[in-house]
C-alpha cells in the first residue's frame, strides 16, 4: 500500500491556532498515513478515528466504582491479544481509515509486562499515542514509556486525601500516584491530565482543592460524572454530581469564562473545557450522564481479549481475536470492523427507562 507523509499530528498546531492557553501538547511528530485511507463512517454520519486498546483486565487497585474488593477472576494469559495482534489491528485502522489516535487502557495497563514494547510497535504508525493509567507504576515506567513512543497520559486520581484514597481504591498508594504524576511531567509526557470521578458524599467536597492542584502543577483536571459501570451495580443517580454543579463550585473561587470547548484538533473530546478568567489554563468536565456527547463520538474499543466494541455501553461485541487466530487476512479484520461499525448506535440512554447496563464493568472494557 502506498504510504505518504501527510501532515504533522496537528494537535499542537490546532491548539496554537485556537489560541489555547491550556494544556500544551508534545511537539508534533510527522504522521505517516496511506494515501488510500478513506474515512470510516457510522450509520449516524460520525467519522470513526479513535481506537482504544485495552491490554489487560487486571489492576493493582480495586476502586469501589469499578471493581469488587475481592473475587475478581482474571482472563488467562492465552486469551489476551498479544502486542503483535494489537498492533496489527491498530495498523489496519490507521492504514485503511486514517485513524489518528490510539489510547492504551486496562484494567491498569502498566501491570502488563513489557508495556514499552507495545509503544515501540505502535510508534511507526505516526499517530497520537496516549494512555489512561492509575499512575502508581509511573515512577518506574514513565521514562521508558515516553522513550518508546507514548506521548501523553491521563492519570486517574479522585482525591488528595490519603484516607479517602484508601476508601476509594482499597489501597494505600496516594503518595506513589502523586509521584507518578511528577514522573510523567518529568518524562516530558504532554499534556498530563487527571481524571477525577466525582461521587456525591465521597469526594465532591474536594472539587475546588483539586482544581487548585491542577492550576498549580500544569495538570489538566477533568471531573467525570459517575457512570453506571461499577462492578457491583450499586450506581444510583443521586450519587452523580452534575457537571454544572462542579463548575459552579469552581467558579465561586476561581472565576471561569462562559464558553466551553470540546475540540482538540479534529477530535472532539469527551471533556468540555472551560478556561479560567485569570489565564491559568482550563478545567474539564466529562458530563456523560447529564449531557451525553454521543452525537460527536469518534471512538471504538477493543477489550483485552480482542472483542471489538462500538460503544462504552455496547451490548454486542465482535470477536476480532477469532478472526485473527483463525488465520484471517487484513481484509478479513477490516471487514469485521466495518460490519461492526455499521451497527453502531446513536448513543447510550443512561437515566431513561430504555437504558440497559452492559454486563462488563469498566475495568473489563477499558474505560
Ligand atoms: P482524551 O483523549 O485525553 O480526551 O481522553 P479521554 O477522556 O477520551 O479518555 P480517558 O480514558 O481519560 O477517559 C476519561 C473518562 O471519559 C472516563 O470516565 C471514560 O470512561 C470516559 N469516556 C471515554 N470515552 C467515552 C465515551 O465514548 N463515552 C462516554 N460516555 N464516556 C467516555
Ligand atoms: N464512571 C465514570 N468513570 C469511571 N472510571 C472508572 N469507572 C468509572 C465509572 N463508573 C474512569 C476511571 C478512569 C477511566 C478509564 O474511567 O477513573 O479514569
Ligand atoms: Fe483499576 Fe482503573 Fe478500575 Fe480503578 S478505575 S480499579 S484504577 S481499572
Amino acid at each position: 500500500m502506498p504510504i505518504e507523509v501527510l501532515a504533522s499530528a496537528g494537535r499542537a498546531e490546532a491548539n496554537a491556532k485556537a489560541g489555547r492557553s491550556g494544556w500544551a501538547y508534545a511537539e508534533d511528530v510527522p504522521v505517516t498515513r496511506p494515501s488510500t485511507a478513506v474515512p470510516l463512517i457510522d450509520p449516524f454520519a460520525r467519522r470513526v478515528r479513535d481506537l482504544r486498546l485495552s491490554v489487560t483486565d487486571r489492576c493493582n487497585f480495586r476502586c469501589t466504582y469499578c471493581m469488587p474488593g475481592e473475587g475478581m477472576e482474571w482472563l488467562p494469559r492465552s486469551e489476551l491479544l498479544t502486542y503483535e495482534e494489537l498492533a496489527r489491528i491498530a495498523r489496519v485502522c490507521v492504514e485503511r481509515w486514517g485513524f489518528d489516535g490510539i489510547r492504551i487502557t486496562g484494567g491498569e495497563p502498566t501491570v502488563r509486562a513489557h508495556l514499552p514494547r507495545l509503544f515501540e510497535l505502535l510508534r511507526p504508525l505516526g499517530v497520537d499515542l496516549a494512555m489512561t493509567t492509575n499512575g502508581v507504576r509511573l515512577p518506574e515506567l514513565a521514562h521508558d514509556l515516553a522513550a518508546a513512543g507514548l506521548q501523553r497520559v491521563n492519570v486517574s486520581l479522585d482525591t488528595l486525601h490519603p484516607e479517602t484514597f484508601r476508601a476509594l481504591t482499597r489501597r494505600d498508594e496516594l503518595d506513589r500516584v502523586l509521584a507518578g504524576i511528577d514522573a510523567a511531567l518529568e518524562a516530558g509526557l504532554k499534556p498530563v491530565k487527571m481524571n477525577v470521578v466525582v461521587i456525591r458524599g465521597i469526594n465532591d467536597h474536594e472539587v475546588v482543592d483539586i482544581a487548585a492542584f491542577g492550576r498549580d502543577r500544569d495538570v489538566g483536571i477533568r471531573f467525570i460524572e459517575f457512570m453506571p459501570l461499577d462492578a457491583q451495580g450499586d450506581w444510583t443517580m443521586d450519587q452523580v454530581v452534575p457537571s454544572h454543579e462542579i463548575l459552579d463550585r469552581i467558579h465561586a473561587v476561581f472565576p471561569l469564562e462562559a464558553d466551553r470547548d470540546r475540540h482538540d484538533g479534529a477530535h472532539v473530546e469527551p471533556a468540555a473545557r472551560v478556561r479560567y478568567q485569570d489565564g491559568h489554563g482550563d478545567v474539564g468536565v466529562i458530563a456523560s450522564v447529564t449531557e451525553p456527547f454521543c452525537e460527536s463520538c469518534d471512538r471504538v474499543r477493543i477489550t483485552a481479549e480482542g472483542k471489538f466494541r462500538t460503544c462504552l455501553f455496547a451490548l454486542e461485541e465482535t470477536d476480532l481475536r477469532a478472526t485473527i487466530r483463525d488465520g484471517g487476512t487484513d481484509d478479513d479484520v477490516a471487514a469485521a470492523i466495518e460490519a461492526a461499525v455499521g451497527t453502531k448506535w446513536a448513543g447510550h440512554r443512561i437515566g431513561q427507562v430504555t437504558f440497559v447496563r452492559p454486563s462488563r464493568s469498566m475495568s473489563q472494557i477499558g474505560g
